[in-house]
């Protein structure tokens, strides 16, 4: 059985009814989907899918700002010398610069839409973040930038016609006919519906997978979806190795770990060890405003050496006034967990909070499936090699959304899709549905083996470990689910042992990928990317699970998993 007629299974009793039809399907409405169903609507009807809250995303919470290259100080040459620096090598110098060329446009439309930008004596107020050699950040009611990105972009949309936003459906999986993705198994999560929504081509911008961690600072959405179902659809994923840990998010047993952003350490935040000491000047000339990866491991060695489960981030010596003003989400969710960040230190550790890796695409958001397009975060296009400069996703989300709409108008344009021949729901039924027993239980358990055994520090041992694990619990989940939290839970379990696979292959050290065991970063061969692709499934797929193959994108040259 080919993995293009496995994409999507269906039980008897709930076989696919038909569902409303686009031109087009975006998956996700956060910046990149929005940005990508806006261009789209000037081609055709789109629909846009949003499991959950229509309104719920990473977008909407993004704090720090978004980077682009507009000050007197700054040009896009200097965006992308940072840029390709944070990313250690890996990045892929041609996506940079496209990132870097098209961001200043796409924010100035933006603005044109009605966005508002913080603004200092009549001009845009640009900040510093980690990593950046020029003050490029803007930022939106001090820290609400996301919030007034999706507010402008979802107004646009809802000014266009030509969209229709259907939000509580989750996207199961993609329906793959004659080696093209054709559209989408979708579940309506309020009436348990299923239908099969058939379209020209696919946009998927399910954002990232924070959530198979056990401490992140995504939302509770963010379950790596999107790559798990071009996973299973046969597109290659690639850099999964690379999880980006934020080494800042608030440390409270009573409270989920919020971020408190890196701007607060731009505007003079200082770190301490829980003796009270500065310590970032031992590990980095550039202190706490060392690149992302080094100030995470950094926390992670202070708190090994004081048997410590957190740091603390000091703002104790600025203004409180200008705090109060300059950070007014994150001054009130301390104060609702009653800390007054203006007289307190802040306790705080790192989190999970950015995929570098993710479904593999080219610089115009195509993946290796034809018909599949993919942008934002759920998307690797090479922008961030191995390490993501601060605020640079808001900007990609944008620029790649865009990128991939037109790219897949011109592919329905040539008429691709012409002989669509969609699977009949006959040939996606393929057993009875199931559900995962004790679904939260295992949802808890794999958070806490990925924290342990994938997180910060790895090391061969810990990775083996992982992947006998998640292989165990991928085999016995693999079978048709109907309710989101089962859906879920499988494509958390098959990111993980993407992850901890592409992990324990990548026997280096480099950007946000270390291993205690390989602690240098220049062994020979280093300079690859890794990708990953599911081999063609099993006769029997509910006993049999195969490892995915990682390789080396670079030399094509396969290494056993
Ligand atoms: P998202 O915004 O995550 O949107 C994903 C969408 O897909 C959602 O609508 C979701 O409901 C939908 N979806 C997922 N799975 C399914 C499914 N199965 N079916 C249907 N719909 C589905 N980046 C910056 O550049 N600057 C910042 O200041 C910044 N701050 C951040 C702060 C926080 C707390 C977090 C978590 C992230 C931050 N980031 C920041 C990162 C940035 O916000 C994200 O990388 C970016 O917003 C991702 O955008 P996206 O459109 O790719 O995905
Ligand atoms: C932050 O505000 O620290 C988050 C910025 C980002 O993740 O890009």
């Amino acid at each position: 059985m080919s993995p293009a007629s496995q994409t999507a299974r269906l039980s008897r009793s709930t076989r696919p009814a038909q569902g409303p039809s686009a031109d087009f399907l975006v998956i996700g409405s956060g910046v990149a989907g929005l940005r990508a169903a806006i261009e789209l609507s000037r081609h055709g009807r789109v629909i846009m899918l949003t499991k959950g809250h229509p309104l719920e995303s990473s977008s909407i919470y993004a704090q720090g700002g978004v980077a682009v290259a507009l000050s007197e100080e700054d040009d896009v040459a200097i965006h992308l010398t940072d840029t390709v620096k944070a990313g250690h090598g890996l990045c892929r110098e041609e996506a940079v610069r496209v990132l870097v060329e098209e961001g200043p446009a796409r924010i100035q439309e933006l603005i044109t839409w009605g966005a508002r930008f913080d603004k200092v004596g009549g001009k845009f107020a640009f900040a510093r973040e980690a990593a950046h050699s020029r003050s490029r950040i803007l930022r939106a009611r001090g820290d609400a930038t996301g919030n007034e990105m999706v507010r402008v972009l979802m107004a646009e949309a809802r000014r266009r016609k030509m969209i229709q936003h259907l939000g509580r459906h989750f996207t199961v999986d993609l329906v793959v006919a004659d080696g093209r993705c054709r559209g989408a198994l979708v579940l309506n999560e309020v009436t348990g519906a299923r239908f099969i929504l058939p379209a020209q081509a696919v946009i998927l911008t399910t954002g990232g997978a924070g959530q198979v961690y056990a401490r992140t600072t995504n939302p509770p959405n963010a379950t790596g979806d999107g790559m798990a179902m071009a996973y299973r659809a046969g597109a290659v994923l690639e850099d999964m190795e690379f999880v980006q840990f934020h080494p800042t998010a608030l440390y409270l047993p009573s409270s989920p770990p919020f971020l408190l952003s890196e701007a607060i350490r731009g505007e003079g935040g200082e770190l301490r060890n829980i003796k009270g000491e500065l310590f970032m000047h031992r590990y980095h000339p550039a202190g706490t405003l060392a690149p992302r990866d080094i100030v995470a491991r950094a926390i992670w060695s202070e708190m090994a050496a004081t048997r410590s489960r957190h740091v603390y981030l000091d703002v104790t010596h600025l203004d409180a006034a200008f705090i109060k003003r300059r950070f007014p989400t994150i001054y009130s969710t301390c104060l609702r967990y009653d800390i007054d960040m203006t007289e307190e230190w802040i306790p705080v550790s790192p989190s999970a909070h950015y995929m570098m890796g993710g479904v593999k695409t080219d610089m115009m958001g195509a993946t290796s499936l034809p018909g599949l397009f993919a942008a934002g975060e759920v998307a690797c296009s090479g922008v961030h090699g191995a390490n993501r400069l601060a605020s640079n996703s808001l900007l990609e989300g944008l620029v790649f959304g865009a990128r991939a709409a037109r790219a897949a108008t011109a592919d329905a344009a040539r008429g691709a899709h012409a002989s669509a021949l969609l699977p009949s729901s006959r040939d996606l039924d393929a057993g009875p549905s199931a559900e995962v027993e004790d679904a939260d239980k295992l949802r808890s358990s794999l958070r806490r083996v990925m924290w342990g055994k994938v997180g910060l520090v790895r090391t061969r041992d810990s990775l083996v470990g992982a992947t006998g694990q998640l292989s165990r619990w991928e085999r016995a989940l693999n079978r048709p689910f109907t309710t989101r939290l089962a859906l879920e839970v499988k494509n958390m379990v098959q990111v993980g042992r993407c992850m901890a696979e592409a992990a324990l292959w990548r026997e280096n050290s480099v950007g946000a990928h270390y291993r205690a065991d390989f602690p240098d970063h220049r062994r020979p061969g280093w300079k690859v990317h890794s990708g990953m692709q599911q081999d063609d499934l099993p006769a029997d797929p509910v006993h049999e699970t195969k490892r995915p193959r990682v390789v080396s994108l670079r030399t094509g040259k396969a290494k056993p998993a």
